[in-house]
């Protein structure tokens, strides 16, 4: 389940954003187990209560995401190689945008990405990180139902040669997940529609389509093409035809 998520009422900033998003106007924090607020950096989530962190903003220009778009994204990078880049991969569906960690890498190894996010919240900070970085080219944000909008593109000008599917994860991981997963997990729940999602991609890529797991998590369909398997990630590889 996803916590509910309010605006304080002195945050002018949040206010805004939050009225075309209809989160509820709050007297004081703890009136809400996540707030939308504004920062120096940018939109960001927060937890309230005792001893939580700091807020959660995606950042596009610093940090990890920042130090791939000075030095490029390497080809080598694995997901990269899951998704085909040296194959003829151009096009990627990233159908689970959340912080655009991945999407970023995808961008700055040059290939064009649409990055898809069900949540209006989380899009909402998406769009704050992309204008503070001054737009970034081969990156489109859509707001949507992935499963529904790649079942509407199977088979049309619009499917893409590859999806990159990485759903929430369920409660298990929940207590050793980084800080920004933490607070999208609050934020959005479990993806339970994730097997949904990956017939959905499978149905529409036309070339194939890359799971994204904790190591030693269960597949999500069927048996994957291949996987490669890093320190704590694994990508299933489905190949088309
Ligand atoms: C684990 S996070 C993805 C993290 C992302 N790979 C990154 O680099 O930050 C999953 C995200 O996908 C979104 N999501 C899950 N199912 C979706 C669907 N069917 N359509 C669009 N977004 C979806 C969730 O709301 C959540 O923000």
């Amino acid at each position: 389940m996803s916590a509910a998520i309010g605006v304080l009422a002195t945050d002018d900033g949040a206010r805004a954003v939050g009225a075309s998003l209809g989160l509820p106007v709050l007297a004081a924090p703890e009136d809400a187990p996540l707030l939308l607020v504004s920062t120096a950096r940018g939109l960001a989530l927060q937890e309230t209560g005792a001893g939580a962190p700091g807020p959660v903003c995606i950042e596009l220009v610093r940090g990890k995401v920042g130090w791939r778009k000075e030095h490029g994204a390497s080809t080598r990078d694995p997901l990269c190689r899951a998704l085909g880049l040296h194959k003829g991969t151009r096009s990627v569906v990233d159908a689970t945008a959340g912080l655009l960690v991945d999407s970023m890498a995808l961008v700055h190894a040059g290939l064009s990405v649409l990055a898809i996010e069900r949540s209006p919240v989380v899009h909402a900070l998406q769009q704050d990180a992309v204008a503070r970085a001054g737009g970034v080219p081969g990156l489109t944000l859509l707001q949507g139902d992935a499963i529904a909008l790649l079942r509407s593109w199977a088979g049309t000008d619009h499917a893409p040669d590859a999806v990159l599917v990485d759903p929430m994860y369920d409660d298990e991981r929940a207590s050793v997940a980084p800080k920004g997963m933490r607070v999208l997990r609050l934020a959005v729940g479990a993806d339970l529609d994730a097997p949904a999602l990956l017939l959905a991609a499978q149905a529409c890529a036309r070339m194939r389509v890359v799971v994204k797991r904790a190591r030693h998590a269960a597949v999500l369909g069927g048996a994957p093409s291949f996987s490669q398997v890093g320190r704590s990630t694994r990508f299933d590889v489905y190949l088309r035809g």
